[in-house]
């Protein structure tokens, strides 16, 4: 069992994500808005944001995969599964966990944009700015995290601790 710290609590997390669905609401309301939720990372967090929705939407999700081994994706990425709704002239609001070095958002976002939707915004549950790469501006965040590798609610390391309730910091020397 790897040694893991809490980080943030299920009431903290909760909280965070009920304020994000309610500033969504308001900005997207009067919108034709799809959530794309980015598996496997995101179905919690995508499942309880949509249900703190205040304003009609519909769901989809990609899958993404990125070639290269480790924990840091290489930036070669493709769909290993497409969305199935048409995003033409919709309001997209993209649903991730974590933001890392930005490979994976900015690979989606360049892959939704060509399909004309009205617009893209990023919801990010996790912002992690250690190892960024490529400028990301994420229009809804529930934490900005400096640094460290984190599971649970949806995260995980080697496919482990997804569905904890809380997240946790794992500890330094474990990984
Ligand atoms: P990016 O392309 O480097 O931004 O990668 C983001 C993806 O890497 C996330 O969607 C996660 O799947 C994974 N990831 C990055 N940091 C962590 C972490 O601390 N815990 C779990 N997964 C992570
Ligand atoms: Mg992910």
């Amino acid at each position: 069992m790897k040694e893991k710290k809490l980080l943030y609590s299920k009431d903290i997390i909760d909280k965070r994500v009920k304020a994000l669905a309610s500033t969504i609401s308001r900005d997207l309301e009067g919108r034709e808005v799809v959530l794309i939720g980015v598996l496997k990372g995101a179905f919690i967090f995508m499942a309880d944001l949509a249900r703190y929705l205040e304003i009609p939407h519909t769901v989809d999700f990609v899958r993404l995969a990125s070639y290269g081994s480790g924990s840091v994706s290489s930036g070669d990425i493709t769909f290993s599964k497409d969305i199935e709704t048409d995003i033409e002239g919709k309001a997209v609001v993209i649903v991730e966990d974590i933001i890392d070095t930005g490979a994976s958002i900015t690979f989606l976002q360049g892959k939704l944009e060509e399909r004309n939707p009205g617009s893209i915004k990023v919801c990010a549950l996790i912002d992690k700015k250690q190892r960024r790469e490529r400028t990301v501006n994420a229009d809804y965040v529930g934490f900005a995290l400096d640094e460290g590798f984190i599971v649970g609610y949806g995260l995980d390391f080697d496919e482990k601790f997804r569905c904890l309730p809380e997240i946790y910091v794992i500890k330094e020397g474990e990984l």
